[in-house]
């Protein structure tokens, strides 16, 4: 059976360069690089090679990098890491109600622990309009946290904007960039944003290793207690086969992130026109044109996305579904009703998201997959209204 992946805003697949780059830190290229004898000091210089061209990617310092396990860990550190240390300051954190759990969930555990959040509302296209992050802003607000690019629709934050505003009320400013990293170009030298956040496995490099760009002169709290790593920002012996994977994942897209993300975008065009002149009642989520060049939300309407998903998946598609399924009952993306979608409409949604590897055939393949599986269930469904075409 033919398998296509089209789920890479969950991870992607390793690049074979990436491969190639780790494999000496699997075997002979072992040492502890806080570790002064011969052992350690090659395999610090790598570390310290990777965070270069990490730096040269963003155009920021490498000592601005503080490299962590993951753009979770990022995120804690971030918020964690500005309340805990501005925490006298004030006690008001702003972000958006269509976050990561990453940020929501540590927003929540900064809530128990006194401070106070707005969640910004986001228009119909799932997009944070910079007026409403203006009007959240209190006196005692310490930092604005808005993503850069929503994982489920793709939709694209104006970021900049919004950076200016907080600029302007001199409060700090950060920005999930987990899924822009790659698709969106980052000067970070002319970016009014303070802290950003990134990750390696989004970006063809490995799982376990992302980042949290603090720009020079701002002082976080460590979240990881420990040795001296990361100049006391985050403790804990690096992963140096997960951080030379990203270093050189980052080098690969400072060449060919232009052609990749012209590649992606004719491709997920392609897909996306193709569904929608083939298959009627369909809804895009999120912006048409705001978007990540990868990513596109569809809901299916009159079908459950989950059962779409596992048919999909049982002829060798793997995509994606916002729903959670909580006590047997399954429970429509939060990120699609933040932005007023239809609830039964927000059920019938799936993410498709392409990048590396991706092909012509693995769309042609795709669109008649879904055309074949929609119809099938449609003809199933009690609620699918008889007098339109049954496909
Ligand atoms: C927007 C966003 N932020 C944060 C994360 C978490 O990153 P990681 O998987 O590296 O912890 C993800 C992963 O899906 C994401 O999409």
């Amino acid at each position: 059976m033919r398998k296509v992946y089209l789920d890479h805003n969950a991870t992607t697949p390793v690049h074979p360069e990436v491969k190639q780059a780790v494999a000496p830190y699997l075997s002979e290229m072992f040492g502890n690089p806080s570790s002064i004898h011969w052992a350690g000091r090659d395999v610090r210089k790598a570390v310290e090679d990777a965070r270069q061209e990490i730096a040269s990617f963003f155009v920021c310092q490498p000592l601005e990098i503080v490299l962590t396990s993951s753009g979770t860990e990022s995120d804690n550190l971030a918020l964690k890491g500005v309340a805990f240390r501005k925490g006298n300051a004030g006690k008001h954190i702003v972000t958006s109600a269509v976050e990561h759990p990453a940020v929501m969930n540590t927003c929540r555990f900064l809530e128990a622990q006194g401070f106070r959040v707005t969640y910004v509302p986001v228009n119909r296209y799932g997009i944070v309009e910079p007026e409403s992050v203006r009007k959240a802003i209190e006196k005692d607000t310490i930092l604005v946290s808005i993503m850069y690019a929503n994982n489920e629709t793709g939709c694209i934050m104006p970021i900049e904007e919004i950076g200016c505003i907080a600029r302007e009320a001199e409060i700090l400013m950060h920005t999930d960039a987990v899924q822009a990293t790659g698709k969106i170009p980052i000067d970070w030298k002319s970016f009014p944003v303070d802290l950003l956040t990134f990750s390696g496995h989004k970006i063809n490099g490995l799982k376990g290793a992302g980042g949290l760009i603090v720009r020079k002169g701002i002082e976080l709290e460590a979240v990881l207690h420990g040795g001296h790593q990361e100049r006391g920002r985050r403790g804990g012996t690096e992963n140096v086969v997960g951080i030379v994977g990203m270093g050189k994942a980052f080098s690969l897209l400072r060449t060919g992130m232009e052609e990749e993300v012209r590649e992606t975008r004719r491709l997920r065009d392609r897909f996306e026109k193709a569904l929608f002149d083939r298959i009627p009642e369909l809804v895009l989520n999120g912006h048409p044109a705001e978007r990540l060049p990868n990513t596109v939300n569809i809901s299916f309407r009159f079908v459950e996305g989950e059962a779409l998903l596992l048919n999909l998946d049982m002829m060798g598609i793997a995509c994606s579904s916002g729903s959670a399924c909580t006590s047997g009952s399954l429970e429509a993306s939060p990120i699609l009703m933040a932005m007023g979608a239809d609830p039964t409409d927000a059920q019938g949604a799936l993410r498709f998201s392409l990048g590396m590897g991706n092909t012509d055939e693995d769309i042609d393949y795709s669109v008649d997959a879904v055309e074949a599986v929609v119809g099938k269930l449609r003809a199933m469904s009690p609620i699918y209204p008889r007098e339109a075409k049954v496909r």
